[in-house]
């Protein structure tokens, strides 16, 4: 079907008819017109009711086709203004949707917002726009389903025996953890599950938790909060210096993909720190953040493997699929799985309908599924963000690259804080490595941008990339 429509004084010619249906040939003809710039920035588009009788279709399809694109990031919907065509998306003629295309040098500044950046690359966050909804609401519908009526009382402050479960089964799968459900402590995230260790740990009598060079502020500060110190560990070119940890009570470290700087813990380190813990009767904290994103050979296996009576083993749903879902997971040694519980308590507790989720997610096999595709879609990414860097500041190193969805680019000395100015004038937000160092750090500072490539949604990619390169010397 060829047709047109001049609804609201917007004149334009779609074809959304295809071999894959209606509702997927109107969504690929309205983005296709959105990202090649027949439809422009805020442009108003007609009801779905007028739509679909101008193309003469049903009304549903046009609003599921809208919902697909708001989802996606290349439309708005808001109540009373309709919906338009977002802010954020740069009219392109390079790259396919998805493929990080690798944009040309000298193509026009985009319009943007004023006062608010039109792209992030700040790291941390997924493409939030992929979130596999359709799977999730299936989870979601069967979960709720078969739930037995006590899964909506209190509960176990553990967290519910099948997430328990179902995730003992996939880190010993994926991630080469040793896991009891027992041993498990279901949390709101990663930073809810160090709260609840810094309090442990500090009715334990630990004083200080040793931390890398590198890292989070937001981290450390919760440890601090629980009245905890926090030294940095020495950094040098193999990476987090566990070698040098002496009589601290526990240390926190990102093994398998240092945050930021991208590397692995180095295997004498590892096996250092561990020794060190079964020397000292320290604990290790082993925040395995994106485990699941290395793109080049196996993931590296998880710390908590070599000792796990020895190691808590951390994990998220804040990379894999979500940030909002405040999900996370603690694998404790036995000899603590009680006295967490109890420092988490009855009324600190998670959603139980989000955990029954996402245990029906894990066993249905809908999460190693999204996985796989996730990592695809950053592997693109991340070989679009080397080759454009390659070709248009040759000055600039990319590395961190094996894995997660960052990556590390060293700047020539002296021009971090310039290179971040430039981008806040591009409207492109971004953060440089200065932001993840910690004060007492003894390596000699290293000016580099930290590039979350994983954080814009599909229709803002090229632009974000472009942005970026626009601004590196
Ligand atoms: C190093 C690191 N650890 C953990 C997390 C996850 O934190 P949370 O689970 O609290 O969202 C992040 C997310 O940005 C991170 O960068």
């Amino acid at each position: 079907m060829a047709n047109s429509w001049a609804t609201l004084g917007v004149d334009l010619h779609l074809e959304p008819a295809g071999s894959s249906g209606l509702r997927r040939g109107l969504t690929d003809a309205l983005r296709d017109a959105v990202r090649t710039g027949r439809l422009a920035p805020g442009t108003r588009l007609p009801s779905s009711r007028s739509l679909a009788a101008d193309l003469g279709i049903a009304r549903n399809t046009v609003a599921e086709a809208y919902a697909d694109l708001v989802a996606e990031g290349w439309l708005t919907a808001r109540q009373g203004s309709g919906t338009q065509v977002a802010m954020g998306v740069p009219p392109t003629s390079f790259g396919q949707r998805g493929t990080g295309g690798v944009p040309p040098a000298g193509t026009a500044p985009r319009r943007r917002e004023p006062g608010r950046p039109a792209y992030s690359l700040v790291p941390g966050s997924p493409d939030l726009a992929s979130f596999p909804r359709t799977e999730w609401l299936k989870a979601a519908r069967r979960a709720l389903a078969t739930a037995p009526f006590d899964a909506l009382g209190y509960g176990d402050p553990r967290g519910r025996p099948e997430l328990r479960t179902a995730l003992a089964g996939y880190l010993a799968r994926a991630r080469g953890v040793r896991a009891d459900p027992d041993s498990i402590l279901i949390t709101a995230g990663f930073s809810h599950a160090l709260r609840i260790l810094g309090a442990l740990l500090g009715a334990r009598g630990v004083r200080t938790v040793a931390v890398e060079s590198y890292g989070l502020d937001v981290h450390w500060g919760l440890l601090r909060s629980a009245g905890l110190a926090t030294p940095a560990l020495p950094y040098d070119e193999l990476g987090t210096d566990t070698g040098a940890l002496s009589d601290e009570g526990a240390v926190l470290v990102t093994p398998a993909h240092q945050f930021p700087m991208g590397m692995p813990l180095h295997p004498d380190r590892r096996t250092a720190v561990v020794e060190w813990a079964r020397r000292t009767g320290g604990l290790v904290l082993e925040d395995d953040y994106d485990g699941e994103f290395r793109y080049d050979r196996q993931p590296v296996g998880a710390l908590q493997g070599l000792d796990p009576g020895r190691v808590v083993y951390l994990g998220t749903a804040s990379k894999s699929l979500a940030p909002g879902l405040r999900l996370g997971w603690m694998v404790l040694p036995p000899s603590l799985a009680q006295e967490a519980a109890e420092a988490k308590g009855r009324v600190d507790t998670c959603g139980v309908l989000d955990q029954l989720t996402l245990a029906e997610f894990l066993t249905s096999g809908a999460y190693d599924r999204h996985v796989r595709s996730a990592r695809l879609r950053y592997r693109r990414r991340r070989d679009a963000l080397a080759a454009a860097v390659a070709d248009r500041a040759p000055e600039v190193r990319v590395t961190g690259i094996a894995a997660g969805l960052h990556a590390v680019l060293r700047l020539p000395p002296g021009t971090e804080q310039s290179v971040i100015q430039a981008a806040t004038w591009q409207g492109l937000a971004l953060h440089g490595l200065a932001f993840h160092r910690h004060e007492q750090a003894l390596a000699e500072p290293l000016d580099a941008l930290v590039v979350g490539y994983g954080t814009p949604p599909d229709s803002a990619w090229a632009g974000a990339l472009e942005a970026l390169c626009r601004v590196l010397p």
